[in-house]
């Protein structure tokens, strides 16, 4: 779910999936254990992350920005995805990198805006009339078409709705019988059809019908008849964004209601004037109790790459009352805040630092970088040798562990290559020699200076 967005193009190799053995946060109560949910050592900054998980359950962390600082490879990116999985899939999480912003079709305040809102779920709910049932009896009527003769289009339809309990005949419009023609549905289908906007919806085959007219079911599962009622209130619940309402309400506007359900381009630029009303409509539904709002978490990872201008706006954007909790991280030292010429710590202001918790990660000892080798090899189905294990372990201990974790799938391929079942130090070592880690990289490049093109 989370991609890891690297620096160095080596390293693309893994990008995929980098921390999928990471399941959680491996806490007891607020305590981490040294190895759980796939994650390992880092205990004070994993405890920190629980606690944060704890402040956003409760809605104490509203407006508020949690900094994961450290330096390469410490697992900020990692544990910022444990607590995606700690929040679970009802809290919106969403992902981006400080590079993002720099894009030739959008301002930097806009995609950040929008990253904002699509961190922020609102649950509607909404009480509909409808009618519901299996269909047993339909019949289209058609008649000429006004304008051209040799066409027919729908003109009425009488439908017929069961349930358990109940049974109705129904005779409605043109509306209502284009909307059933265009969806292709036949007797034995369940619907229910709005009786305010007359739109038909199919829930699926009936499970009667299925085994009494079909001979083969096509995958699809068949639904139970339902009871009760052919015309009842049904409660529906939406969960969407704001940026989903945002675009929604922008395209309606654009007079393009239909292009929503055939996946219309999206919305570039949404204008300010749209936000404005979606989130005084979302207000007065959670005053009237028919919707709730579900903050969620923006993360930014690398974020030293924002700006100058990106941090004040986001400064600014926190203070507003629909703001999504906000969870950055960086491994920059001191550094020069982008776009001046001013040294602050990890590249970002102090008005902004000042407001944050900050978690710092440190490099991890000898065993953790064993442990967490060892986690990944599981993952990636690759077997070492105890031998191979500990002479990656040392490459983890004097490069940095995310180029010895790099170093097992192409180790894994040269084994293969070589016949081993299981990955020898021999075939680390030849891994070592085709990688270089960035340090040794340098090296080269400093050894070639006067060879490179400038
Ligand atoms: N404590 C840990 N337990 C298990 N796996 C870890 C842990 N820390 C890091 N890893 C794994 O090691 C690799 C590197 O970690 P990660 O990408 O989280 O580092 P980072 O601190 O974000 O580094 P960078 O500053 O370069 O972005 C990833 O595959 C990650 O899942
Ligand atoms: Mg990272």
């Amino acid at each position: 779910m989370l991609e890891d967005i690297t620096r160095y193009s080596g390293e693309r190799f893994l990008r995929v999936g980098a921390h999928s053995h990471v399941k959680g946060l491996g806490l007891e109560g607020l305590k981490a254990k040294f190895a759980g949910d796939g994650l390992v050592g880092q205990v004070e900054a994993r405890e920190a992350a629980g606690i944060i998980v704890k402040m956003i359950k409760e809605g104490k962390m509203a407006g508020r920005a949690v900094l994961f600082a450290g330096p390469p490879g410490t697992g900020k990116t990692a544990i910022a995805c444990a607590i995606a999985r700690e929040l679970g899939r009802d809290v919106p999480f969403v992902t981006m990198s400080g590079s993002e912003i720099y894009s030739s079709e959008l301002k930097k305040t806009e995609i950040l805006t929008q990253a904002m809102r699509k961190a922020i779920g609102v649950r509607l709910r909404e009480r509909r009339r409808v009618y519901e049932g299996e269909v047993f009896q339909l019949d289209v009527k058609t008649r000429r078409h006004p304008y051209n003769p040799y066409q027919e289009v729908p003109d009425h339809v009488v439908i017929g709705l069961v349930t358990k309990d109940d049974r109705r005949v129904l005779r409605a419009g043109a509306t209502i019988a284009s909307y059933i023609l265009s969806q292709g549905i036949t007797v034995g289908d369940v619907i229910t059809i709005d009786a305010e906007t007359g739109r038909v919806t199919r829930v699926g085959r009936s499970e009667e019908a299925a085994e009494r007219y079909d001979i083969a079911v096509v995958d699809e599962r068949p639904v139970p008849r339902p009871g009760g009622p052919v015309e009842k209130e049904k409660e529906f619940i939406y969960v969407l964004t704001l940026h989903d309402l945002d675009q929604l309400s922008a395209q309606s506007r654009s007079g393009g209601l239909l292009s929503l359900f055939f996946g219309a381009p999206p919305t570039r630029e949404i204008d300010n004037e749209v936000r404005r009303e979606v989130d005084e409509m979302v207000k007065r539904r959670v005053e009237e109790g028919t919707a709730e709002i579900i903050p969620g978490v923006l993360f930014i990872d690398e974020v030293h790459l924002l700006d100058i201008e990106a941090f004040s706006f986001l400064n600014a954007a926190m203070e507003s009352e629909l703001a999504p909790i906000i969870i950055l991280a960086t491994n920059r030292g001191m550094t020069k805040i982008r776009g001046t010429d001013m040294i602050s710590p990890h590249g970002i202001p102090l008005d902004l630092l000042d407001r944050m918790l900050i978690i710092s990660t440190r490099p991890y000892t000898r065993d953790e970088i064993r442990k967490i080798l060892e986690i990944r090899a599981a993952e990636e189905k690759a077997r070492l040798k105890a031998e191979a294990l500990e002479k990656l372990t040392d490459i983890g201990e004097q490069t940095t562990l995310r180029y010895a974790v790099q170093l097992l799938t192409p180790s894994q391929i040269i084994a293969r290559e070589n016949g081993n079942e299981e990955i020898t130090p021999g075939d680390v070592e030849i891994a070592v020699k085709l990688f270089s880690d960035v340090r040794r990289s340098v090296q080269e490049l400093e050894k070639w200076k006067d060879k490179y093109m400038y």
